[in-house]
């Protein structure tokens, strides 16, 4: 077991040489040209330099660790379809819609599973040069720092984040805006899941996320005792996109029965 997680701190120290690197090519490329197109819908953008990204890590891996899988959103997922060995879970830009217009609040994610189980977590804000990590059983840090369990908290005193989209899909959200101190919207799904781990956001929700999208922030969220299932309060899988709720664990549930159990005449 020993030589294992020697190795694994290993696996850590590559992943976040490569992630480095890999910001160095993204801000690079911002300042030039590159190809922006549609995915399913408007509100779906993949650029070249996300391709780019994907390609780099499936590079590295096969040189590096030819035993590791990397399931990636650009299409390295498609290979994909159990968690045995190690498998890398990478959104090589989380926050495509800000990378092009905005050029910032996007990040780099990547969770490195062990037999379906989160062992490395990263997530890395680029323009803000902000690196959340963390290792299983050793905690979650940001640069560096670690951060702290999260402290008791209650629904009147959190900030919460969800898009407005979702609101227009379940007007039950509404009860949250109310019930809450403040809601904000970042539009960067690992990001917003490693603010909720060093409580800059008490809870992260959404209807629509996948595997890529989340399992950097999930696994920084079990260093820190943060709580994170579905809207029914099962235990994510990674393998399907599902429903979120990634929170301070005291609030967690506050947030399902929210949601749920409330009468009509609201
Ligand atoms: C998206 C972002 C966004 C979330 C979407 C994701 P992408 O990821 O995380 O905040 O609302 O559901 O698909 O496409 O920018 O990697
Ligand atoms: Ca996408
Ligand atoms: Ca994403
Ligand atoms: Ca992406």
């Amino acid at each position: 077991v020993t030589k294992e997680v020697e190795t694994l701190e290993k696996v850590k120290q590559q992943a976040e040489e490569w992630i480095r690197e890999a910001a160095l090519y993204i801000k690079k490329e911002m300042k030039g040209s590159f190809a922006v197109n549609t995915k399913a819908h408007q509100h779906d953008l993949v650029t070249d330099v996300d391709k780019n990204v994907e390609a780099f890590f499936l590079e590295k891996l096969s040189e590096t660790f030819p035993t590791h899988r990397l399931m990636g959103e650009e299409g390295s997922f498609e290979q994909i379809k159990d968690l045995s060995g190690i498998v890398w879970i990478l959104d090589p830009i989380d926050g495509t819609i800000n990378f092009v217009h905005q050029e910032s609040n996007f990040a780099i994610s990547i969770g490195i599973f062990l037999e379906g189980e989160p062992i490395i977590g990263f997530v890395y804000d680029v323009m803000r040069d902000e690196l959340f990590s963390s290792f299983k059983g050793n905690g979650a840090y940001l640069n560096g720092e670690p951060l702290p369990k999260l402290p008791k908290n209650a629904l009147n005193e959190s900030i919460l984040s969800f898009n407005a989209g979702w609101m227009l899909k379940d007007r039950r959200l509404e009860k949250l805006v109310h019930s809450s101190r403040g809601i904000r919207s970042y539009g960067v799904a690992a990001l917003e899941m490693a603010y909720v781990a060093s409580g800059r956001l008490d809870a992260y929700i959404s209807f629509n996320l996948a595997p890529w999208d989340i399992a950097g922030g999930y696994a920084l969220l079990q260093e820190v005792g943060g709580k994170a299932t579905n809207f029914r309060g099962e235990a994510l899988n990674f393998l399907e996109k599902d429903t979120l709720i990634a929170a301070n664990p005291w609030i967690h549930d506050e947030i399902i029965n929210t949601i749920y159990n409330q009468d009509n005449k609201q």
